[in-house]
């Protein structure tokens, strides 16, 4: 069987991350070669971008669109661990965060087609078989994130996340008929969303 490419997108406190760590498990018992990875990377630009996100250091948001977009490209190609080894290696890969962060994300500040335009050619050399997006309502992201976080990051304020949720919306529209997005209720217990997320795979 084909292996996939399966990006996990999300809000903020959409509990994103536990559903792409639930998910790896489940393909991995089901025998499959699963690499699980994620944006921002744990490589230099990525540290960078975690700085930036915690406000240690003031970037503007033009120049982190644009770092965002090096993360993804370094992620996508390099030789150690890139998404394009990954998957001539035969690995399932789930990458919780990819393109689709950017459209949401940095459309809060500028053009979305800019955002999209500059993301081509990580369209052009991966495409994820599947993007799924684990909804939640911003305001229960967001009591999430209060609970849970000593000092909320960059991006985590109801306003911004409630932009954010929009942004996805309208990414996933304009994109309809070049990307497959699936788009599942996060706002159920951990394991009744793992059940869609798994569902929503098709493999
Ligand atoms: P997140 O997955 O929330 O990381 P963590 O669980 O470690 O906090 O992602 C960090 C932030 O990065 C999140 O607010 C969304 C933002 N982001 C962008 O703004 N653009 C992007 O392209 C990506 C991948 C993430």
């Amino acid at each position: 069987m084909k292996n996939l490419f399966i990006a996990i997108e999300g809000t903020d406190g959409s509990g994103k991350s536990t559903q792409a760590a639930l998910l790896a498990e489940k393909l991995q018992q089901e025998g499959h070669k699963v690499h699980l990875t994620f944006e921002p990377t744990n490589g230099h630009i990525g540290r960078l971008l975690r700085s930036i996100l915690k406000g240690q250091i003031s970037v503007d948001q033009k120049a982190i669109a644009a770092l965002f977009l090096a993360d993804r490209l370094d992620h996508i190609l390099n030789e150690q661990d890139g998404l394009v080894k990954k998957m001539n290696e035969g690995y399932t890969v789930i990458s919780d965060r990819y393109y689709f962060s950017s459209f949401a994300y940095h459309s809060v500040y500028m053009n979305m087609d800019w955002v999209i335009e500059c993301n081509q050619m990580c369209r052009e050399i991966l495409k994820p078989d599947v993007t799924v997006f684990v909804d939640v309502p911003p305001e229960v992201c967001m009591g999430r994130i209060i609970a849970n976080r000593e000092v909320p990051e960059l991006y985590e304020t109801g306003e911004i996340l409630k932009k954010v949720r929009n942004n996805y919306m309208e990414a996933f529209n304009v994109l309809a008929s070049e990307e497959v997005v699936k788009i599942v209720d996060g706002n159920q217990p951990v394991e009744v969303v793992a059940g869609y997320v798994r569902d929503a795979c098709h493999m």
